[in-house]
């Protein structure tokens, strides 16, 4: 069967992320029976991105920021902003609001791994598992988009491009910083992700599926 332009605009965006441990299909399809659900974790996703953005505003190392550092988390933060007006409306119009509480234990995991209290090496850290995040939520939006039907392809096809972006930008930043961790984090990711279990949000595991 020959792809669609969009499908194949998908399938080279996933190759190029550089993800260490692959998401199986499988997940997509367990985590989209219960799509109320996976709203309610993507709404507070969307909601700790944007604040996660605004948090990191004022943490740069030195007298100045560097360069691009202003307008890029605060470029960031509104789109996240966006995202969570988009996401926790389709969730009220589906006639549910926001859960008050949410966990995550993949992101409590790679913060973990942040060395606090080490300046630099800090900020980097939380940089690289900014860009981590949505990196791996970008993969989740792609097998997910592959899966849903309706409004749910089209939401998670409309934000690729966004969180590929915020990606590659968390990543710049990090190395812009201090030294290239990259390998590191990539490798503690993947380790972390294999380890999670499954429930129905974006950033879960796939272990028991
Ligand atoms: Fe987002
Ligand atoms: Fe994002």
């Amino acid at each position: 069967m020959e792809l669609s332009e969009s499908a194949l605009a998908e399938q080279s965006l996933l190759q190029s992320l550089p993800l260490r441990c692959a998401t199986p299909a499988a997940w997509a399809r367990a985590a989209l029976k219960d799509p109320d659900a996976l709203l309610n974790d993507h709404a507070h996703l969307e909601k700790k991105a944007a604040s996660n953005a605004l948090e990191l505003l004022c943490r740069w190392p030195d007298a100045q920021p560097p360069s691009g550092w202003l307008r890029a988390l605060t470029s960031i933060a509104a789109e996240e902003a966006e995202h969570l007006r988009i996401v926790s409306g389709l969730l009220l119009q589906r006639g549910h609001p926001m859960a008050r509480h949410h966990r995550n234990e993949y992101a409590g995991k790679l913060h973990s791994s942040i060395r606090r209290g080490e300046g630099r090496k800090e900020l980097a850290d939380r940089m690289y598992v900014a860009g981590l995040i949505e990196a791996r939520s970008c993969e989740r939006f792609i097998l997910l988009a592959r899966e849903a039907q309706d409004e749910l392809a089209d939401l998670y096809r409309d934000f690729l491009g966004s969180e590929v972006g915020h990606f590659h930008a968390f990543f710049r930043m990090a190395r812009q910083i201090h030294e290239d961790r990259t390998d590191e984090w990539l490798d503690l990711e993947a380790a972390v992700v294999s380890e999670l279990d499954f429930f129905p949000g974006i950033l879960s595991g796939f272990r028991g599926l």
